[in-house]
């Protein structure tokens, strides 16, 4: 049970619906929502970004899922240029995505996009030389200041940011350092601790670190799936805000 104005959030990400998938995470939606007031997908849900893929899991989100469903896109649902026909399609089910946007459930704010690589910290990639890397920065940097105006839209005292990328290294560790830089950005960490949040959710990468926080202190948690079931070998976070 949650504790009078405390919200349980069940939080994971990089769930990866195949086509096939029908009733393959049942029991983590049936569970989340028999445990948790709301649940947030951090992220890749399908496998190819195909809205058949979609379809399947809004089928099993709606047979199975009592509660708030808040997502962000990953990288692999854009993968085959559908990711509007993708987010419809899981809309259609009740789902809500966040993209320099914000919600508010059971009085806490959860803003969010999609985020960027670009790299961490000194290593961070910088809008130098050739057109295609200013672009690539830029495109992190863009992630970031619509999730600063997501965060500076919310008017509560609790507020819940979801990613895809990290905006820490110490929840990409364990993944090879050479592609660290496409795992996310401090950018996003820069945001988070100047708009300031009680939690940050993020997935994507699959062999990083369960847990990790911002400068500021801020915790950050890695709830891609394969993470979730290594470290603690169940299929969400349960988190209480
Ligand atoms: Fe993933
Ligand atoms: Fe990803």
């Amino acid at each position: 049970m949650a504790e009078k104005n405390e919200t349980r959030v069940a939080a994971v990400a990089d769930i990866h619906y195949g086509k096939t998938a029908k009733g393959k995470l049942r029991d983590l939606f049936v569970d989340a929502t028999s445990t948790a007031d709301v649940l947030v997908i951090a992220g890749d849900l399908t496998e190819y970004g195909s809205p058949e893929e979609a379809t399947v899991l809004a089928e099993d989100l709606r047979t199975h899922v009592r509660i708030p469903v808040i997502a962000v896109l990953g990288n692999h649902d854009f993968e085959s240029g559908k990711s509007a026909e993708v987010q419809s399609a899981l809309e259609s089910v009740g789902v809500t995505f966040l993209d320099g946007s914000g919600i508010e459930v059971n009085g806490v704010g959860f803003a969010g996009v999609c985020g960027f690589g670009g790299g961490f910290d000194r290593q961070m990639l910088s809008a130098w030389g050739e057109p295609l890397i200013k672009a690539f920065v830029q495109e992190g940097v863009d992630h970031s200041l619509r999730l600063g105006k997501a965060l500076t839209n919310l008017t509560t005292e609790k507020r819940v940011v979801v990613l895809h990328y990290s905006p820490v290294r110490s929840t990409v560790k364990g993944e090879n350092p050479e592609i660290y830089p496409f795992l996310g950005s401090s950018h996003l960490e820069s945001v988070i601790d100047n708009f300031g949040a009680s939690v940050v959710f993020h997935g994507h990468a699959h062999s990083g670190e369960a847990e990790g926080k911002t400068t500021k202190d801020i915790p950050v948690f890695n709830v891609a799936l394969p993470v979730l079931m290594r470290t603690s070998k169940k299929p969400f976070l349960l988190y209480k805000v």
